[in-house]
């Protein structure tokens, strides 16, 4: 580690794809830059954006610099934890995002999946054959969406990071899924309120794992660092590692990895959003059928405690 590249002080850290050093002041500068060059592509004064905190470092790092960029932006912030009710991961991520958000003086909304729907995540991948994140990851998506807008909420902020992108499109290519690659998370998707469809904002997209724990290091926030014991995905930690391997020989091979991507499918037109109608059960957006993913699963998932109950 050399001197901070703007204030010679000791620096903290050495940024790799920049090759620069920076001091923790430097590097907060640094990071909430990056953020503020998401943000500064829309206009929201005045728009409320609901912070989908989980607790994890990414979250934390998102509603902290969130918050400190709220004065140049002049938005409202309002913040979501989905207590997904596995055990004492779900406790900690709990207190967790009260705690944040007490000191930050943020409202809360938490939407307690066995309180709302009778069944939390833990019951859910007993009776659904399916990846436990691909089905928290439904369900989180839905619930999002659905207190966004029943809270005026014009944007879902999520704690997305380039590493989490990366793995993504590699995974989906590796596995021969086009379709997921299409449907690639963006930094930004406006709000269609017409079809109740809240807007998506991915203010970390091009922020690195390392620096969002980072960024909560040098802030002194705390985070959840327990992993959920549901996430057995063994195969996208190794696809992290390969990550790993080709930051060492190209630093900016990962930023440039996903905007190849993002350039390609800007010049497919996939008539996805043409398809969008409202899910005959709940209300909210659907794709081509008339009940949502969400709700054929949610149904599936009724009937069986009820036959189990019976
Ligand atoms: P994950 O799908 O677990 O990688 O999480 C991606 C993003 O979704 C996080 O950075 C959060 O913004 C949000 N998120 C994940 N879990 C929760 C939760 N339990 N409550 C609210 N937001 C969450
Ligand atoms: Fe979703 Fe663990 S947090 S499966
Ligand atoms: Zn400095
Ligand atoms: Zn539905």
């Amino acid at each position: 580690l050399r001197n901070c590249r703007i204030c010679k002080k000791e620096a903290i850290v050495y940024i790799n794809y920049a090759n620069i050093s920076l001091c923790s002041e430097h590097f907060i500068e640094f990071y909430e830059r990056k953020i503020f060059k998401i943000l500064k592509q829309l206009d929201l004064r005045n728009k409320c954006i609901l912070v989908a905190l989980s607790g994890g470092k990414d979250s934390v790092a998102l509603l902290f610099a969130l918050y400190k960029l709220q004065a140049i932006f002049n938005y409202k912030l309002k913040v979501l934890h989905i207590d997904l009710g596995i055990g004492d991961y779900s406790k900690r991520s709990l207190e967790v995002s009260a705690k944040l958000t007490e000191k930050l003086n943020i409202p809360l909304i938490v939407f307690d999946l066995k309180k709302e729907f009778g069944w939390s995540i833990h019951d859910a991948v007993k009776i659904i054959r399916k990846p436990a994140c691909s089905i928290c990851g439904l369900v989180k998506r839905w619930v999002m969406n659905k207190v966004a807008i029943e809270n005026e909420c014009d944007y879902v902020a999520t704690g997305h990071n380039i590493d989490d992108v990366n793995t993504f499109v590699l995974k989906a290519m590796l596995t021969y899924r086009p379709e997921d690659i299409i449907r690639l998370p963006r930094p930004i998707l406006k709000p269609n309120l017409e079809v109740k469809l809240a807007g998506r904002i991915r203010p970390q997209f091009y922020a690195t794992e390392r620096e969002n724990l980072l960024y909560t290091l040098v802030n002194g926030l705390d985070t959840v660092s327990i992993e959920c014991p549901l996430a057995r995905d063994a195969k996208s930690k190794k696809y992290r590692q390969i990550w790993e391997e080709i930051d060492k020989v190209n630093p900016v091979g990962k930023i440039n990895f996903v905007n190849t991507i993002i350039k390609i499918i800007d010049k497919l037109d996939t008539g996805e959003m043409s398809d969008i109608k409202l899910c005959k059960i709940c209300g909210y957006p659907t794709y081509s059928r008339d009940i949502c993913t969400f709700c054929s699963m949610r149904m599936r998932i009724d009937s069986k405690l009820k036959n189990e109950e019976s």
